[in-house]
């Protein structure tokens, strides 16, 4: 991921695929124009690395030569198309391709064909590297087009987003959730977890979604997918992991807007993490994050003794039943524990402490994320 002034960008397209677009528009264009001498015109700015590239693969000799047209400012097409440098040579009866960077709205095309109203060409052909069909609102025909994507903005060869990203040799693609903050809060039991979401979650404005929760809500409020999930819990089975994720899907589109997530009960399996950077990919964002409270075993054990006496939870009496319990704990989240190890995401955090010590340690970590 690139940023560029307040705006982040992930790779897209890569040098070699841009190569082989290249190759591809090569092989055309000089299949069509046979043995004529094509004067090539690139569009400044975009289109110079294209240009370049275009020409150098091109088979056969060929004249190069730029005009310099001006339409975008930020990430939006602007209806206002500036000539900055016009022809400066005659083209009469010559064949002219024109190298265009990108072909989005189409309008700096129809100042292309403006300009060469008045020229008595031969002929005149339009190529583009990339184009964005869902953009495109004119009707002149394209003739070579490298690579379709969508109407998403992109930066990089050629590209740029005010001026930054144009030396970059490969293609980004914007995000549009920008920067979110997703963790994944992790502790055994007695550890605080649930005091400490509620912290977490007024603190940075993140939404809290507890797997129980989703799965009780869903299946109280009879939902598609809280009768599917149902349907296996009532024959004892376990619930698949896909209906999981797409429980954890609708909490997440139904907060489309959040800074960020906080979940809590999932994953538990390697697979389960796996889905999640699934999940989160597909929102243009990805977990920042596992933080795990580390509380030593004799002080849970105390504290859940404690809690015992007035909470009349009877898993919390029994000191045998504590210590499987956070025994289980520790197995289950050895795994995950390793998986965000790998990607430089794992946080212990000392949950030994009054509250107040303990938030302060979680924003510590939270605050470099
Ligand atoms: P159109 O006039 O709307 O077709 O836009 C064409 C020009 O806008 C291109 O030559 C680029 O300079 C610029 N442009 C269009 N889409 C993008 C983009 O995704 N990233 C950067 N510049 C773009
Ligand atoms: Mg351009």
């Amino acid at each position: 991921m690139i940023k560029l002034h307040d705006k982040y960008f992930k790779p897209f397209i890569s040098s070699a695929q841009i190569d082989e677009a290249i190759d591809k528009l090569v092989v055309e264009i000089a299949n069509d124009l046979g043995d004529e001498i094509p004067v090539f015109v690139g569009i400044l700015n975009g289109s110079f690395m294209f240009t370049s590239d275009f020409v150098k693969k091109y088979p056969k000799p060929c004249e190069v030569t730029f005009i310099k047209l001006a339409s975008y400012e930020g990430v939006k097409s602007s209806d206002d198309i500036q000539r900055l440098i016009g022809l400066t040579q005659d083209l009469t009866d010559r064949t002219v391709v024109i190298l265009e960077d990108i072909i989005d709205t189409g309008k700096t095309l129809v100042e292309v064909h403006r300009i060469f109203e008045n020229e008595k060409v031969k002929s005149l052909k339009i190529a583009t590297l990339f184009y964005k069909p869902e953009a495109y609102k004119k009707d002149f025909k394209l003739h070579y087009v490298g690579i379709e994507i969508p109407n998403k903005f992109i930066v990089g060869y050629g590209l740029d987003y005010d001026n930054l990203g144009r030396d970059l040799p490969e293609i980004y693609q914007i995000k549009e959730t920008q920067h979110m903050t997703n963790l994944v809060l992790f502790g055994p039991p007695g550890a605080g977890k649930g005091t400490q979401a509620e912290f977490l979650k007024e603190k940075y404005n993140l939404v809290h979604i507890s797997t129980g929760d989703v799965f009780r809500f869903n299946i109280k409020n009879e939902t598609a997918l809280g009768m599917l999930a149902k349907s296996y819990i009532d024959k004892g089975e376990l619930v698949p992991d896909q209906v999981t994720i797409d429980m954890l899907n609708a909490e997440v589109e139904k907060n489309a807007g959040a800074n960020g997530f906080i979940f809590d009960g999932f994953p538990r399996t390697d697979a389960q993490a796996k889905s999640l950077d699934g999940l989160m990919d597909t929102k243009d964002s990805a977990i920042s994050a596992m933080i795990a409270l580390e509380v030593d075993d004799e002080v849970l054990v105390k504290r859940l003794l404690e809690r015992g006496k007035t909470s009349g939870r009877p898993d919390d009496a029994n000191e045998s039943i504590i210590r499987n319990r956070i025994k289980e704990y520790y197995n289950k989240t050895a795994i995950l524990k390793d998986f965000y190890s790998a990607q430089n995401k794992y946080h212990g955090v000392d949950g030994v402490g009054s509250i107040d010590e303990i938030t302060e340690r979680l924003s510590a970590v939270i605050d470099t994320l």
